[in-house]
């Protein structure tokens, strides 16, 4: 017994003993993740009955609503000018590789035909469509692949802890456990529709919480990789990456970076994919007044800057509670497909050159070529070396979105 415990205990410290808790990546999650690298731009649909009053997806916190009356949202939803081709067909226009739609965010409504409630669009809705199943087979028909952000908050729920966010609740009915066998049984109605990925958020809304709050998301993610081993799972916590996950993302800012205050994370591109997902204008969801849009270059500018550290860039549009996807959203989508058709293969299937980021732009790569993306004109130089050669840089036009030259290697 003695020797067993000291054999364990010198294993242990030597870091070799197995650690059941280790996760091991399966080969055709390993795919999935090279496949997830490969497509650059994802676009991010956040889409749910907040739509309906058009003030974002954090109306009921925001809007300090009353659940009952902000459920009464559901009994008005019905987007009668919801097309999922159409939808589907816009983002593949736009050049996206794949789409990732909030299945259920913090109000707790189920955009899918699930049994764990009857809060859900089949259920508590006059639309009774099961829209993240449409647009999971348009999305998969245009060879796009499919992912579900998925909120661990519940604002409604009496079984879900009240965080930092939300209205106040009976903490008396509070039970974590009985919420987490709720979630289990929503995760595996999602898997069903076998999506490429599952995001994850919410976790910052018991932070600061001593002891820590119990999550249980190793289980969770155990869970997830038993029903599907190859099915990618990453979580917006703002952390460092968990074990059990498969791709760091970041909020509203590029790996390494930290204007918005939400990535004090380090990266770790050596090994996970990254994502960005980034806002067309300020909020999530559809906002009626805040028609502040990036324009196409800027959104391009994030794109390649993305590409440039190895990153995809999730790019968020609010829909319209009637179905429809914004004016404004749809001419940048117009607007980026265009520059995709003819630059897309500098971004897509390119990775980081290592080189560093310069005052006039960035460099992507592929296995052949360096692409240098001239973003700032007036900061270019005349000429680039390289690995030992100099090579002329075309003068690049002063509107022009992003001036590329390519570099055989
Ligand atoms: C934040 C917001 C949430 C949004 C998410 C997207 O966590 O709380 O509303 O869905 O960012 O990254």
């Amino acid at each position: 017994m003695r020797k067993t415990l000291t054999l364990a205990l010198a294993l242990a410290v030597l870091g070799t003993l197995p650690a059941a808790a280790q996760y091991v990546p399966s080969e055709g999650n390993l795919k999935a993740r090279q496949q997830m690298q490969a497509r650059r731009l994802g676009i991010f649909l956040h889409w749910g009955i907040y739509s309906t009053y058009a003030q974002g997806e954090w109306y009921l916190s925001t809007g300090k609503l009353q659940p009952d009356v902000y459920a009464e949202a559901a009994g008005g939803f019905y987007p009668a000018r919801f097309d999922a081709a159409a939808w589907a067909k816009a983002f593949k226009d736009a050049g996206a590789g794949y789409v990732t739609l909030t299945s259920r965010h913090h109000d707790g409504f189920s955009m899918f035909d699930t049994a764990a409630t009857d809060f859900d669009i089949m259920d508590a809705t006059p639309f009774k469509r099961d829209v993240l199943a449409e647009l999971t087979e348009a999305v998969k028909a245009e060879g796009m692949d499919m992912q579900y952000y998925y909120s661990l908050i519940d604002w409604i729920r009496p079984d879900y802890p009240k965080g930092h966010s939300g209205v106040a609740k009976d903490s008396t009915l509070a039970n974590y456990n009985h919420y987490f066998d709720f979630e289990k049984a929503q995760i595996a109605e999602l898997m069903a529709h076998h999506p490429r990925a599952l995001w994850f958020d919410g976790i910052w809304d018991h932070e600061d919480e001593t002891p820590a709050f119990p999550w249980r998301m190793e289980e969770l993610y155990n869970y997830i990789h038993s029903i599907d081993p190859d099915c990618l799972v990453g979580n917006n916590h703002h952390r460092t990456v968990l074990e059990g996950e498969d791709f760091q993302m970041f909020e509203q800012d590029l790996p390494g970076e930290n204007s918005a205050g939400l990535s004090e994370q380090s990266v770790i591109s050596a090994t996970l994919p990254l994502e960005t997902c980034a806002t067309m204008n300020w909020a999530w969801g559809y906002k009626v007044a805040d028609q502040n849009y990036k324009s196409v270059k800027q959104i391009v500018h994030l794109l390649v800057r993305a590409a440039s550290k190895g990153a995809n860039l999730l790019l968020n549009i609010g829909p319209q509670a009637n179905g429809e996807l914004p004016a404004a959203a749809l001419d940048r989508l117009k607007g980026l497909g265009e520059w995709m058709r003819e630059n897309g293969h500098t971004v897509n299937g390119c990775g980081a050159t290592g080189l560093p980021e310069e005052p006039w732009g960035v460099t992507t790569r592929d296995a052949h070529h360096l692409y240098l993306h001239i973003l700032d004109p007036e900061k270019a130089p005349a000429t680039y070396s390289f690995q030992g050669r100099t090579i002329p840089l075309p003068k690049a036009k002063a509107d022009a979105i992003d001036t590329i030259v390519t570099i055989r290697l």
